[in-house]
């Protein structure tokens, strides 16, 4: 059984790999080739859950459980207040092969989802981005937007903005390779008719943007909500999109509430979802039709996605001697 560390993970598998693997990914889910259970929830006291997010992927012939902890007064003792652990197992012996940091794989993954979709749906001559949300998924968003597309521009905004301004500086140093601009934005209503994709990866529970001006031709990534109640995307944008793709058509469903807000106010029917993104990768639907088109990715997030990842990142680690290997 390999050990494989943060930094270890960081070197074995950059953002275009890691697209690259969430894209077999979404494709399995479409052809339903993986079978995820509901992942189980357990409260153990202390103000704390403990999630397990099981699943097997058949195409690759890999299991895998993440758990994932929620326990806000960890911070107080100086702990992360969400730590989070992959296992990955041979779903040929059964035999747990690797053990990662759960963190960084999410991180990992759910950036690599929103460049998966942006490379299937925005404009190929996409100049400029904006961000939503400075937070723990924001690194990894803005690595695959820049990862995909030749971008000049990012705006990044959340709500503080001095954190906003520290993360475009130390992002515009870490990135400086992909010769784009990273400004930090207070209000981002001054720059939102100027951008061709937005992300947003908050925790907001209320729309984080203005509808009315983004221009024709946008693409969104929504990653932030996961419950049916939470919404970062204003209705009124979601209701103009001429294409609205979904990680997976039963998770988003069950839990987006970008989309089923206005569903649940008559505003929409199913029918508004296009399909998953897996169909449009896949080529079995279109992506964008036209230059004037808006689409919309909506992800909350597949275990098949960590299992994925985290098996390749496996492999790469055994073939490049990487990783710490653990006897039991
Ligand atoms: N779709 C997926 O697969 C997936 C995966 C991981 C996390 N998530 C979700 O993504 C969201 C962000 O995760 P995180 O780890 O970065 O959280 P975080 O708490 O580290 O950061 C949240 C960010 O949201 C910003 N924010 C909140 N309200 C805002 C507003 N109204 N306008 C602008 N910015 C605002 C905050 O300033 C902060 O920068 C969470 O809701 C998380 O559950 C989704």
């Amino acid at each position: 059984m390999l050990v494989i560390g943060t930094e270890e993970m960081k070197k074995l598998l950059p953002m275009k790999e890691a697209i690259e693997a969430v894209k077999e990914a979404y494709k399995m889910v479409s052809e339903e080739r993986c079978y995820v259970p509901l992942r189980t929830n357990i409260s153990v006291g202390h103000n704390g859950q403990i999630l397990f997010m099981p699943g097997y992927v058949d195409g690759i012939g890999f299991a895998g459980v993440k758990i994932v902890s929620v326990y806000p007064e960890n911070a107080k003792k100086g702990l992360p207040s969400v730590p989070a652990t992959m296992v990955l197992i041979d779903g040929t012996t059964g035999i747990v092969k690797a053990v990662m940091d759960g963190t960084y794989l999410t991180r990992l993954r759910t950036g690599a989802a929103s460049g998966a979709a942006t490379e299937a749906l925005a404009k190929k001559d996409a100049k400029k981005a904006i961000l939503f949300g400075t937070g723990g998924q924001a690194r990894e968003q803005l690595w695959a937007l820049l990862s995909v597309r030749k971008l000049e521009e990012v705006y990044v905004c959340g709500k503080d903005f001095e954190k906003a301004k520290e993360f475009a500086g130390r992002m515009s140093r870490e990135f400086e390779d992909y010769g784009a601009k990273i400004t930090a934005v207070e209000k981002a209503d001054g720059v939102l008719s100027e951008v061709d994709i937005i992300t947003t990866a908050t925790t907001s529970r209320t729309p984080v943007f203005d509808g009315s001006l983004v221009k024709k031709g946008v693409h969104i990534n929504a990653i932030g909500s996961f419950t049916p109640e939470m919404q970062e995307l204003p209705e009124e944008v979601v209701l103009k999109a001429d294409r609205v793709f979904v990680d997976s058509r039963e998770a988003c469903l069950a839990e987006a509430g970008d989309l089923l807000v206005p569903m649940k106010k008559g505003l929409m029917g199913e029918e508004k979802i296009t399909g998953e993104i897996g169909e449009v990768l896949l080529g079995k639907i279109r992506g964008r039709n036209s230059e004037d088109e808006i689409t919309i990715f909506k992800s909350v997030g597949l275990a098949v996605q960590d299992i994925v990842t985290a098996a390749k990142i496996y492999e790469k680690a055994v073939e490049q001697g990487l990783g710490s290997n653990l006897e039991i």
